[in-house]
């Protein structure tokens, strides 16, 4: 099949490139000539564990433009996976979106039959606008042609992106015509069968059922994005939320969600209390559901204290410090991890980054380490009035606290005998409850977790 991507953040170039794989004739259109360049040499523009890899054995077999061409608009699929950054309102801006769709409207050639395949995290009735504005461009054009328009929505996650694409749970279409579903169901078919050749470094996970298959309308799907994302994000906050009573009645909440996690109706995943979720999708969908509800009058208050209690937790880590340290002013921190979470650069909404601010606004020394983000952190963040050190040990050396935001694997193989010798005091801050305690407490550190 011929498929266009249009876009190749996280969701466009992880998609392109495993449907590459799958055997399907790729192109990538991106706007920006240094992503095309780079992605041209088989370089993906960021961190992602497997696709360079995997980029590397699919892009002599890719196509990369810095435009559409009738061609290339004209594919069997074009999937618009483009930014949909957040308004100040909580909206997500749909500028992206629509000038993919003019872009289309404007080379589409007649008699094409594409499907426009709305893959971007969607608010409500974009499926509509999209075709409208296609309607209209070709109306302009006086272009006669039948393209059909389809949502999609994505449930990967950064950092396990191309093994959540090869082996999702389900794959969401919404589309008001027959042809457009089973052009879907043919793009993603070697996926729904599990008939391919697993990459390398990516074998099937043992016993996992086939995906699903579900079919719905353009509105259900673009809704079920955001009832998912706010759903998990939900799964988190109410740990965070117990954690808060456990730590009050003096219960351990690590050991409180797995005995609730454990009830299968509830499942385990998702139930981790700590510093708190950041990254590009929960904030900006529970944000998003809550301005939909807005237009209606109607109000979401899960939503809302889903957002409420996040943001808590990130004061709660200083909190922590504050009763560790009991004065901050003129203490030295050890901040260990920068992104979302790890095995991934981004730092989009980190729950690390509002705490290095809070701390360096009480007047902290606050030395950070990251394995991976630290050129994105400093490039992004220029203000950001912090220390980067090349390893957590540098980062501790006369330290009075650690702190742990981001559980990348590395801090959890630390030799903290040797941590212990660098510092001043030695006061542990788990954000992430990863660390092992006992070990700690025998070593002479304070440990604080989040909710135990
Ligand atoms: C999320 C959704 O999982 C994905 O389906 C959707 O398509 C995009 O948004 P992502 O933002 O990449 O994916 O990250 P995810 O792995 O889900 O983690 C989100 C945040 O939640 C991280 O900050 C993580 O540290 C935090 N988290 C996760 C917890 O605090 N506790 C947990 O138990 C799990």
């Amino acid at each position: 099949m011929r498929v266009t991507v249009v876009g190749t953040g996280y969701v466009g170039l992880t998609t392109a490139v495993a449907l590459a794989y799958l055997g399907h004739e790729v192109t990538c259109v991106d706007k920006n000539p240094a992503v095309v360049g780079s992605l041209s040499a088989g370089r993906p523009p960021f961190h992602e564990p497997g696709l360079a890899e995997l980029l590397g054995e699919t892009y002599r077999s890719m196509h990369f433009d810095v435009a559409l061409t009738p061609e290339t608009a004209g594919a069997d699929v074009l999937l618009i996976c483009v930014g949909t950054p957040p308004q100040e309102n909580g909206d997500a801006d749909l500028r992206y979106v629509e000038e993919a769709a003019a872009a289309i409207a404007e080379v589409l050639p007649a008699g094409a039959g594409t499907v426009v395949v709305n893959k971007s995290t969607v608010p409500v009735g974009s499926a509509r606008r999209v075709e409208s504005i296609i309607r209209d461009g070709l109306e302009r054009r006086g272009v006669e042609a039948r393209p059909s328009v389809a949502s999609n929505p994505e449930f990967l996650r950064e950092g396990s992106a191309l093994f959540d694409t090869f082996y999702p749970d389900r794959i969401v279409v919404g589309a008001a015509s027959d042809r457009a579903v089973n052009r879907m169901r043919a793009l993603y078919e070697p996926i729904l069968e599990q008939t391919f050749t697993p990459p390398t470094g990516l074998p099937r996970p043992d016993g996992q059922a086939l995906p699903v298959f579900l079919t719905t309308t353009p509105t259900s799907a673009e809704l079920c994005k955001y009832a998912a994302n706010a759903f998990l994000a939900m799964k988190i906050s109410f740990a965070n939320e117990i954690g808060g009573i456990a730590e009050r009645v003096g219960a351990d909440v690590t050991e409180v969600m797995r005995a609730v996690g454990l009830d299968r109706r509830i499942g385990l995943r998702y139930l981790g209390a700590g510093a708190g979720w950041g990254g590009s999708c929960f904030g900006k969908d529970v944000h998003a559901l809550l301005a939909l509800g807005e237009q209606y009058g109607y109000e979401l208050p899960l939503a809302a204290g889903t957002l409420r209690v996040n943001e808590r937790q990130r004061r709660a880590v200083v909190e922590k410090l504050q009763q560790a340290l009991k004065v901050v002013r003129g203490s030295t921190v050890a901040l260990w991890g920068l992104t979302f979470k790890p095995n991934t650069d981004d730092l989009r909404d980190a729950p690390a980054l509002d705490v290095a601010r809070r701390l360096v606004e009480l007047g902290a020394r606050v030395r950070v380490h990251d394995p991976v983000g630290m050129e994105r952190a400093r490039r992004e963040n220029p203000d950001l009035a912090v220390e980067y050190a090349d390893s957590p040990l540098t980062a501790a050396r006369d330290a009075d606290a650690v702190v742990l935001m981001t559980e990348w694997e590395a801090f959890l193989h630390v030799d903290w005998q040797a941590v212990a010798g660098q510092m001043r005091d030695r006061v542990v801050v788990d954000g992430r409850n990863v660390l092992d305690r006992d070990l700690l407490t025998r070593l002479g550190f304070r440990y604080w977790g989040i909710g135990r």
